[in-house]
């Protein structure tokens, strides 16, 4: 996979791309992310590349035209160009899953006031990633970049991936590690008792407690199977 990410602040990125996983992904080759820089479009000979609004108002706003060379510049047959705005579709893991099986993104990271709106003419898709404002798409362009390539082949381990917490619309059950004492603080029983029938028992009940306890939303969207729902009705009548 193709990630390119339009932005005038390509240093923002400088340490996302040089650390830990990210880092591994782009040498071992699993994901290729390249930066473009924004005013290298620019039609004016000082780079500017905002402007006034038409009409008034306060704030400047990116200019339509270094938006559309880019993207004419870099996308394919089969590129999707994903517009970072907080007036977009909220980005989630099944949004994650379907943009992993892509081979090309154009991230677009706008600033100050936004972009012109003719911008929305050229994307296939406007991403928010929470209901709140941020100064700039690139912190939005990196949870998107993120989240893609951790699910693309061999990036981390595939069980790991797909037993994470949305994979499959739960959250993932309680995990511990060594010691197992300390300071009356214990982890739970089954985990040591090496029975592995009844550790995954365990697990399978808390990732639906777990939901049912700090995610009830998701709870009411999951198709649970017939044993999923009775252990849900078990939790409930606890619950109360
Ligand atoms: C200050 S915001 C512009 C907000 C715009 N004036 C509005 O009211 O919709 C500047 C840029 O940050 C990015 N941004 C801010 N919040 C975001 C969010 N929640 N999700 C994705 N991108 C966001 C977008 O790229 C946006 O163009």
């Amino acid at each position: 996979m193709i990630i390119d990410i339009v932005t005038i602040f390509p240093e923002f990125f400088d340490t996302f791309l040089g650390t830990s996983i990210i880092k591994r992904a782009i040498e071992s080759k699993f994901v290729e992310i390249n930066l473009h820089q924004l005013r290298d479009y620019s039609h004016n000979k000082h780079k500017k590349i905002d402007d006034t609004p038409y009409g008034g108002g306060v704030g400047m706003l990116m200019q339509f035209p270094p938006f559309y060379d880019v993207i004419d510049k870099l996308k394919g047959e089969q590129t999707k160009v994903i517009l970072l705005s907080p007036q977009g579709k909220l980005f989630n893991q099944e949004t994650a899953k379907s943009l992993a099986q892509s081979n090309h993104l154009i991230l677009l990271c706008g600033h100050y006031e936004g972009i012109d709106a003719r911008v929305e003419s050229l994307i296939d898709m406007e991403l928010s990633i929470g209901d709140y404002v941020l100064t700039g798409g690139e912190i939005p362009a990196m949870i998107v970049a993120d989240t893609v390539s951790r699910l693309l082949p061999g990036v981390i381990h595939e069980d790991s991936s797909l037993e994470d917490s949305l994979q499959n619309g739960l959250l993932k059950y309680p995990q511990y590690t060594k010691p197992d004492h300390y300071k009356g603080f214990d982890v739970p029983e089954v985990l040591l008792s090496g029975n592995h029938q009844n550790i995954e028992k365990w697990r399978n009940e808390e990732q639906i407690k777990q939901t049912f306890i700090k995610r009830p939303d998701l709870i009411e969207k999951v198709k649970l199977s017939k044993d999923q729902e009775k252990v849900l009705k078990k939790i409930k009548e606890h619950s109360k």
